[in-house]
């Protein structure tokens, strides 16, 4: 595995995970109970960034960042994390592990309450949560080798593995399909993808059981996307790992997950298992992100139609009143206007803030008209 071969996504995508509720499907898939307590239980998650002016640093306002946002996490499943740049994906990613601290909410790991740790309390939890981030480039110092860089969690935590350092780190490059020998390289005479490989290595050095993966094949070539979406299938399968997978990408988002949490400025506003999602979005945005994607299938193809959406993301400084999708939506109301929708749950395991959500019926993603504007769905 330690070279890499051209390989389309589509051709490596695996078999369906379970299409029933999201508990059915992971008590099925972890052998876990359908009550299991979450992993981790995120409630109300808020960060604003404030705009401040002039000498003094008045506060004039905010970035709404993240805007109140509830989800859990379940030991062993993989929860994809979707929306068009800016919507604060990576925002929530640097919350839950706790690189940031929100402005409001609550992040619980293990039942434990972890929003407003000190970094000293944090320490600990470093090793359970871990983060792959989406520059392979940026993100691995050019200066230090493999091994130096693998090996930095064990530094950091005072972790002296059975056999030493130097033999784990070896079995980690092997574990994600590198040589041993790599060890005394430096990170330019890889590829970016072997690079990622590098990262994730890092990342499960410490044996963690949460990784929040920020857009973690979208700075690779397409022919390598696929080796390192399904290295961390294996990976996931082999060590029970749980994953927050974030992408723009929805044909990733597909491969990897099992449910999916759709972001729109700063909001959840669907959530649901993998295969409900895909076969019948109930959220205005949802289906018009997922008319933007390519079907693979040309049969299907003619039946789907591709809903374009007018104007662009408004601002997260002054979001719109009620419902935020409101300016781009085609079933806009007074009440979207005035009123928030909740995140609600339509049937089990779907959730959907929409005052006029789509029939369950009404499942495939048809044409549906829109107004003039330009697409800009999918990024
Ligand atoms: N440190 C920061 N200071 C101010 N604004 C920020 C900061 N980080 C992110 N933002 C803003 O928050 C919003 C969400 O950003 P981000 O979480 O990076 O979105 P995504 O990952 O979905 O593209 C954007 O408007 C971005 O400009
Ligand atoms: S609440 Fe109204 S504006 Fe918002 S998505 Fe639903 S129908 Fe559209
Ligand atoms: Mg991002």
């Amino acid at each position: 595995m330690n070279t890499e071969k051209a390989e389309e996504p589509e051709k490596a995508e695996k078999p369906a995970k379970p299409a029933a509720t999201p508990e059915v499907g992971r008590a099925e898939r972890s052998g876990r109970a359908a009550q299991d307590e979450p992993l981790l239980r995120v409630r109300g998650l808020v960060r604003h960034f404030p705009i401040t002016k002039g000498l003094l640093k008045r506060k004039v306002g905010a970035v709404q960042a993240v805007d109140g946002i509830d989800f859990d996490v379940f030991p062993g499943e993989t929860l994809g994390v979707v929306g068009e740049s800016g919507c604060g994906k990576s925002t929530m990613g640097r919350l839950i592990t706790r690189l940031d601290e929100p402005t409001g909410g609550s992040v619980e790991f293990e039942g434990q309450d972890i929003t407003h740790l000190s970094p000293g309390r944090l320490r600990p939890l470093r090793r359970d949560i871990q983060m792959i981030f989406q520059d392979p480039y940026g993100s691995l110092n050019p200066r230090h080798t493999i091994g130096g860089i693998v090996s930095t969690p064990f530094r950091l935590q005072g972790v002296e593995p059975e056999g030493g350092v130097k033999k784990e780190v070896q079995r980690l490059l092997e574990l994600v399909g590198l040589s041993p020998e790599h060890y005394n390289r430096y990170p330019h005479e890889f590829s970016g993808g072997q690079r990622q490989r590098i990262g994730i290595a890092r990342a499960l050095a410490l044996k963690p059981k949460l990784v929040v993966a920020d857009e973690p094949v979208s700075a690779l070539d397409v022919s390598i996307q696929a080796q390192v979406v399904n290295l961390m299938d294996d990976l996931q399968e082999e060590l029970g790992l749980t994953y927050v997978i974030i992408a723009h990408d929805l044909s990733v988002i597909r491969h990897v997950s099992d449910r999916i949490a759709v972001m729109y400025l700063g909001k959840i506003v669907e959530l649901a298992d993998r295969d409900s999602l895909y076969a019948s979005p109930r959220h205005p945005y949802t289906k018009a992100l997922l008319s933007a994607v390519p079907v693979p299938d040309p049969k299907r193809r003619t039946q789907r139609g591709r809903i374009l959406l007018k104007g662009d993301v408004p601002s997260p400084i002054n979001p719109p009143s009620g419902c935020r999708f409101r300016t781009r939506c085609w079933k806009v109301t007074e009440e979207c206007i005035t009123t928030e929708p909740p995140l609600i749950q339509l049937r089990t395991g779907h959730q959907v803030a929409c005052h006029h959500p789509e029939d369950e019926s009404d499942n495939s993603v048809e044409a549906t008209e829109s107004s003039d504007g330009k697409a800009s769905t999918g990024q």
